[in-house]
């Protein structure tokens, strides 16, 4: 990407959003000097403080600047403020409306237990070490987008939510997890609720079928509460996850518990527009404006853009091993507190990272790449 401006709109959001952006959008600048690369960056509202702002948790002016750039970087939406809204006007719906206004249909978070906290991780060293898995979680259909109603008044409510899924959205996003998977272990678990669902058996004879095309990759399928259960006895048996929007965020969160801490993971949303990069976790309203929030999903989100957006696999590499080296050093915020680390607030830490990439440049500079 050599010479070409990037442009990239941040959505800070609300909560801890703003924080963790910030010290992403300070990583972003510390690339961009570091590396020579042009970044711009326009940050816009989206979420719970645009509602309070704009009237509406996506602005037609955001959505259209995210449509035009080549990255958007979120933090999160939503909070206690904005509790009482129904369905459909609340912060989340502005991200579910980005999503879908983007054509989102692939969302991946890898999870990854890194060997400097194995001490904190629930599970005892042996059955989460080395731990190492992709979650490819449908995103642009599901129940998430399906009919959410309310009939009746009073005491004597129905509500309804339904849940959809066609051939061709369990392909686009089956056919993405067994590519993964090919470039990795060559495993891919399907998740499903073929015993209850329809959708689910929909799921589960696609992903079958389009799994003869793929004879190098060993296909088995879960139910999801199995899967659930496996996931906190024996992570370290799955490469490849693929699921359903639902099952997905459920599914990822726990799977970031066992390797310390949702706010280490980030994630890529990609399909037929703009991708998006956001760490997993959501705004924390009850860490927010402390300054404590772990910025390495956003930050490690950020290493996911420069790679997978641009193509920066090299200066992707630096920014992960400049978490790493903070994170080895036992340089910590609260939430992966452990006997032998430093607790340290966002701010230090984003400091610390920027530090570590900053030095490694120098060496670039004098050795080159990977001496
Ligand atoms: P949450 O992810 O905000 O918090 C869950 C727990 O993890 C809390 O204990 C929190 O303190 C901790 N946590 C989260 N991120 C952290 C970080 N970076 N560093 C340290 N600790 C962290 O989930 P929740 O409490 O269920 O939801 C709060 C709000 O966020 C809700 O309004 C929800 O809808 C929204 N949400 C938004 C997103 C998103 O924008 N992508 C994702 C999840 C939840
Ligand atoms: C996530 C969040 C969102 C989701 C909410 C805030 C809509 O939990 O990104 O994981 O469920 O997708
Ligand atoms: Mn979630």
């Amino acid at each position: 990407m050599t010479g070409k401006t990037k442009t990239i709109v941040l959505l800070p959001g609300d909560g801890i959003g703003p924080e963790v952006i910030g010290a992403a959008a300070g990583l972003l600048q510390e690339c961009s000097r570091a590396f020579g690369l042009t970044f711009e960056m326009v940050e816009m509202p989206a979420g719970g403080c645009a509602i309070d702002r704009c009237g509406s948790p996506l602005p037609a002016e955001t959505l259209d600047a995210c449509q035009r750039a080549d990255a958007v970087l979120l933090g999160a939406v939503g909070g206690p403020r904005w509790d009482a809204l129904p369905i459909g006007q609340r912060p989340e719906s502005g991200l579910l409306a980005l999503r879908k206004g983007l054509g989102l249909y692939i969302n991946l978070r890898p999870i990854r237990m890194r060997e400097s906290l194995e001490e904190i991780s629930p599970l005892k060293g042996e059955r989460v070490e080395n731990c190492d898995m992709e979650i490819v979680r449908e995103l642009a259909g599901g129940i998430y987008f399906g009919e959410h109603r309310v009939e009746g008044a009073n005491g004597s409510e129905r509500a309804v939510d339904v849940e959809a899924y066609s051939t061709p959205e369990i392909e686009r996003v089956a056919r993405y997890a067994f590519e993964r998977a090919r470039k990795r272990g060559r495993k891919l678990a399907s998740v499903d609720k073929a015993n209850v669902l329809s959708t689910s058996q929909l799921w589960r004879k696609t992903v079958t079928r389009l799994g003869a095309g793929y004879p190098d990759v060993r296909l088995e399928h879960l139910l999801v509460d199995n899967a659930a259960m496996q996931l906190v006895i024996a992570p370290r048996q799955f490469d490849v996850i693929v699921t359903s929007n639902l099952f997905g965020d459920i599914l990822s969160d726990a799977a970031a518990g066992l390797v310390g801490s949702i706010g280490l993971i980030p994630s890529m949303s990609c399909g037929t527009g703009t991708p998006l990069f956001e760490p997993i976790h959501g705004s924390a309203p009850s860490l927010a404006g402390k300054d404590c929030a772990c910025p390495v999903g956003a930050i490690l989100s950020v290493a996911m853009m420069l790679r997978e957006a641009f193509g920066l696999g090299a200066e992707a590499d630096a920014v992960e091993k400049a978490v790493e080296r903070v994170l080895d050093r036992g340089y910590r915020t609260s939430d992966l507190a452990g006997p032998l680390s430093t607790v340290v607030s966002c701010s230090r830490f984003t400091a610390m990272v920027r530090a570590e990439l900053e030095d490694s440049l120098v060496h670039v500079e004098r050795y080159g790449w990977g001496v």
